[in-house]
């Protein structure tokens, strides 16, 4: 076999292992939800969105680790499959209040609450989701905002931080060892990833 051939075969073996990895991602919640079975429509939708938006946001941030080897890994430039999942992360992320407001039938829960720390962090999703929203439009607005749009993009950081420690406080699937344990593994990850750019830039 040719050092080329060898080389693709890698890469190959390699994108199987990341598709796999991202299915786990995936599937764990889904299982641990479906176990935990839901009582109705609006109570299935409320919660799958959540799990798997935050699922879809961690690869979406954690891609951007493999700016240069993405064509070669998954066969697209990286900027095809980050849109993939943020995509996917901000259309699930924006239906889960949507879900909320309907099966609660008001829509006080879109307004953030600082009443204290406790409630700040518990209570965090519409923050996480308005910071959301902000990063996604600067980087929609990159030409025109040339200087900062990367500095206002990555307060998808926090974002993600804030919602996903909002999930775990507050999601009634997060009683599962489990499934609390992995996404605070999200939490480090995508933090540990937060100060290992800014070191590689510096
Ligand atoms: C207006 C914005 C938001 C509101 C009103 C909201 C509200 C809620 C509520 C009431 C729950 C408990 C649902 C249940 O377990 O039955 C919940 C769970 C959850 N939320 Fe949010 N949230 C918002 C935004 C976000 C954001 C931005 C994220 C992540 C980036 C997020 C991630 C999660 C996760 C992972 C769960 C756990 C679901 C489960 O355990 O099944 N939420 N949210």
């Amino acid at each position: 076999m040719s050092a080329n051939e060898k080389q693709s075969k890698r890469w190959s073996v390699n994108r199987s292992l990341f598709y796999l990895l991202f299915a786990i991602l995936y599937l764990i919640p889904i299982t641990i939800f479906f176990i935990d079975s839901f009582k109705d429509v609006l109570h299935f939708f409320r919660r799958i969105t959540g799990l798997t938006a935050v699922v879809s946001l961690f690869i979406a941030i954690m891609l951007t680790l493999l700016v240069k080897e993405s064509k070669k890994l998954f066969g697209v430039y990286f900027l095809k499959i980050h849109h993939f999942f943020a995509f996917i992360g901000l259309l699930l992320i924006s239906l889960h209040p949507v879900f909320m407001a309907l099966d609660f039938g008001t829509t006080e829960i879109f307004i953030p609450d600082f009443s204290s720390w406790q409630t700040f962090f518990k209570n965090g999703g519409p923050l996480a989701l308005y910071l959301i929203y902000i990063a996604v439009i600067a980087a929609l607005l990159n030409k025109k905002i040339t200087k900062s749009w990367k500095y206002i993009h990555a307060l998808m950081y926090p974002a993600f931080l804030l919602g996903t420690v909002h999930g775990i406080w507050k999601g009634s699937d997060m009683g599962n060892p489990m499934l609390s344990f992995l996404y605070t593994g999200l939490i480090v990850a995508v933090f540990i990833t937060f100060f290992y750019k800014r070191y590689q830039k510096k």
